[in-house]
Formats: C-alpha cells, structure tokens, sequence
C-alpha cells in the first residue's frame, strides 16, 4: 500500500514569530526544488502560525508550490466560548493550518489530558477538516512491566472509537515511546516496527484491514539524521514526528533527505 511519508516538526513552545521567520529563511531554500516524496509539516507555537501561514503563501505565490504545510501543536475540543486560554479549529483553518496534533505525551502528563478529550479533540479537528496527528505511546514503567500491548491498544481504541472510516484514513498516528522523547534514547528500529505492527494491527480490530493497511503511522522520540534512515526502512513506519531535532533547519533538512533515501 502507498502510503505518503510526513516528516513533521513539533517545535513545542519554542520559536515565536521572529525565530519561525529566521528558520524559514535557511529552511525553505533548502528544499526547494528537491521535490521529496513525503508531506512536510512544521508545527510552531500557536503566536507563530500567522507568519508562518504569510510566508508559506508568498513562497507558493512565486514557485510551482511548496510542499510544507502547516501543523499546530493542539486544538480545543469546543467550537468558541468562554474557553480562556483556548484556540478553536476553525481559527485554525483561518491560518491556513491543515493538521492538528492532538493528545502529545507532554499534554496527557503535564496537563493532564484523558483519552476521552483527546478522542473529542480528534474528532472536532475533523469536523474543519484538519488532520489530526494523534500520539500515543507508553512510558518505560508500562513496557518494562509488560503492558506496551495493553497501553497502546486502550489509547488507540478510545482515540479511534466510532470514526468514520474516512476520518480514520484522514488521521495520521504517531507512535511516540514517552522514555524516547526528549532523551536522546531512540526506540531501535525493531522496538519501533514491532510496536508500529502493533498499533496497525488494532487499527484492522477497530476499523478493518483496508484502513489500517492505510492509515499512516509515524515514529517519534528522538528521531535525529543520524537514525532517519534506518527507522523509515521499516515497513511500518511512515514518516516522523521530530521535536529537538526540527529547530535546527539543517539537522531537519537532513532527516527528511535521509528519511526520503537520498543519498
Ligand atoms: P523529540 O520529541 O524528537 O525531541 O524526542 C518528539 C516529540 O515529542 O514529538
């Protein structure tokens, strides 16, 4: 099955407008004209996405189109209201944004984020017809203490429940260990594939074998160039979810190239 590799960038809460447009000035020359086989997302904090929607849409005013698309970090689950703090989907869509990540690993331990408002937010994603990037993924605990299956399969299934199949397909997973982000320790390809195997294989128990052969699955935890190449070999591995590795415009140029097999 085709399925399109995304190399998205999670900045979290670094880069404000000033360092988004400083990025994008080493970033955007770098790919132009490369034409990857793969979608490019970089998701900066909410305050950059208006300059980083203005300088995508006069890049693409000038070229035959850039393959970047915009990403934010998360959304709410509510349409407007007194939400104080809040960003609703359709202000999203305003920005020109086109995928959601929702349900982080840092947002469901620091802010405390159950799967049932992360199954909401997915959802509501859906309704502007945002691609959710949902993350899922266990700590060191749970695999050491043999639930890697049991996490991944109640935060798929809760995430996942009662979608329509065209809304699953739309969705793209990413399976990020909690013990691989930020830590410099990355999952080896085979813990990575074994789980990525896993995580399709609910997805054929919830929604069927066609979706899940479909569906794309991305890795995240301390993806770096160095390790790019060797975890997109993996048949079920279909891109990245890249945090510290994405500040940096060459070290991010360098996984999408090597990622992409470019020698
Ligand atoms: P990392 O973060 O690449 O810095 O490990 C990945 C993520 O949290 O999405």
């Amino acid at each position: 099955m085709n399925r399109k590799p995304i190399f998205a960038a999670n900045w979290k809460m670094n880069k404000g407008p000033s360092e988004t447009e400083i990025f994008l000035k080493s970033f955007l020359p770098k790919i132009h004209g490369q034409d990857f086989p793969c979608e490019i997302v970089i998701a900066p904090p909410f305050v950059s996405l208006p300059k980083i929607s203005e300088i995508l849409r006069d890049a693409s005013a000038g070229s035959d189109g850039q393959p970047v698309r915009i990403g934010a970090q998360d959304c709410s689950c509510h349409d407007a209201g007194a939400y104080t703090g809040e960003v609703s989907v359709f202000m999203l869509r305003e920005l020109l944004v086109q995928y959601a990540i929702v349900g982080h690993s840092e947002r469901r331990t620091i802010q405390g984020e159950s799967d049932t408002l992360i199954h909401a937010k997915l959802r509501k994603a859906r309704e502007a017809m945002l691609k959710p990037v949902f993350c899922i993924g266990e700590t060191l605990a749970q695999r050491e203490s043999g639930e890697l299956e049991r996490v991944l399969s109640t935060q798929v299934a809760e995430g996942l429940r009662g979608l329509d199949p065209k809304d699953v397909l739309e969705t793209v997973i990413a399976y990020e260990p909690v013990w691989a982000i930020g830590t410099g320790v990355t999952a080896s390809s085979a813990q990575a594939q074994e789980a990525h195997a896993l995580v399709r294989s609910l997805v054929a128990g919830l929604h069927g074998a066609d979706a899940a052969s479909r569906v794309r699955i991305l890795y995240g935890g301390s993806v770096k160039p160095d390790n790019a190449a060797e975890l997109m070999a993996c048949p079920d591995i279909d891109g990245a979810l890249v945090g510290g590795a994405s500040l940096e415009p060459q070290s991010f140029f360098e996984i999408i190239r090597r990622g992409c097999g470019r020698p």
